[in-house]
């Protein structure tokens, strides 16, 4: 688990995204609880930003898919795959995130290039 950030710099329906181990790592407060995603669209491949959670939804900055929160299911038909939850622990008030593997995320380049 590393490091994200501080719990109480996201509030209700906000998100943040941050680099950690090399991975852009969104965390978004849905419905009171957190929840940390692999911020990539497996589309094309577009980072997940900040200011793209709305009426509980992520919407993919690239071409308009939109995540349903808390699953990261797509309902658009442009990404294939759910959004990648990670796991995420609160410990006094810092919010700490288990980053993907280097493998799982050069997989998911791999198959999303196969198509
Ligand atoms: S990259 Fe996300 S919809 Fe195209």
């Amino acid at each position: 688990m590393v490091w994200f950030s501080k719990e109480n710099i996201i509030p209700e329906g906000t998100a943040r995204v941050k680099i950690r181990g090399g991975a852009p790592v969104m965390v978004v407060r849905h419905g009171g609880n957190l929840y940390a995603y692999l911020a990539v669209c497996d589309h094309k491949y577009y980072v997940l930003c900040e200011r793209a959670v709305k009426d509980g939804k992520i919407i993919c900055p690239g071409h308009g898919e939109e995540f349903i929160l808390p699953s990261g299911e797509p309902t658009k038909g442009k990404a294939k795959s759910p959004l990648i939850r990670l796991k995420l622990e609160v410990k006094d008030g810092d919010i700490y995130v288990e980053v993907p593997s280097r493998n799982l995320i050069e997989k998911l380049i791999k198959d999303s290039l196969s198509d």
